[in-house]
């Protein structure tokens, strides 16, 4: 399973992508604002950090202005995906771009059937928000097994691109239920690597290490 960092701070972006982590990044207008950045510098930005896929969102809702801003974004580098929501017009601009040789995220998914219409309209990624489901009381991941068995029976070549992931928890059901990339907050993805019996154990390792008296240098 491929791993996204869910977050437009570059900062965070630079040191992950250091330790082999970042294999693509997400952004949606909600991260965008929250950087307090301007959207074109800080997808430029990202684009030169990571050579992998980075999610940009278009804001507007009709399909006009989705492709309007979609081919504006598309253009500020070769790794640029374009984002866009769920919708008829979404849909059909994924058609669009698809038909022009820009990739796509379909974003804002939360049931089987909106998936299908997304790998039927073209989408490269589909992104199931798996927290918000759990957020109400429904099955996130269950929405992901749903969306690989569909996938799989027709071969659609869409990927599934598990977002709204919450805690370490979901990065390991998505992997279980076959999601080809998980994108991930940061504070998430620090915590994968924390077990309470690593640290136990190179805290034992260490004293008697000590006791020793060695040094391999
Ligand atoms: O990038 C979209 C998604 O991951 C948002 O997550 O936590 O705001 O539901 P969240």
């Amino acid at each position: 399973m491929k791993f996204f960092v869910d977050t437009a701070e570059i900062k965070d972006i630079r040191e992950l992508h250091e330790a082999g982590l970042v294999d693509g990044v997400t952004t949606n207008p909600s991260l965008i604002a929250k950087s307090g950045r301007d959207i074109k510098e800080v997808i430029k930005e990202i684009c030169s950090v990571t050579p992998g896929p980075v999610s940009a969102e278009v804001a507007a809702l009709d399909y006009e202005g989705m492709i309007a801003e979609g081919e504006v974004l598309a253009k500020l580098a070769d790794n640029v995906v374009v984002k866009v929501p769920l919708t008829l017009n979404g849909l059909k601009a994924t058609k669009t771009f698809k038909e022009r040789g820009i990739k796509i995220n379909v974003t804002l998914c939360f049931s089987a059937n909106q998936a299908l219409l997304a790998a039927k309209a073209g989408a490269t990624y589909i992104s199931p928000f798996l927290g918000r489901l759990d957020d109400i009381n429904l099955d996130g991941v269950e929405l992901i097994e749903n969306i690989r068995q569909i996938y799989d029976n027709y071969n659609f070549d869409t990927e599934i691109l598990a977002a709204s992931i919450r805690s370490p928890n979901h990065v390991t059901q998505v992997a279980l239920a076959g999601a080809d990339v998980a994108t991930i907050p940061t504070a998430v993805i620090r915590k994968l690597a924390d077990h309470p019996l690593t640290n136990s154990g190179i805290e034992g390792f260490l004293k008697d290490w000590k006791g020793t008296g060695q040094s391999i240098l």
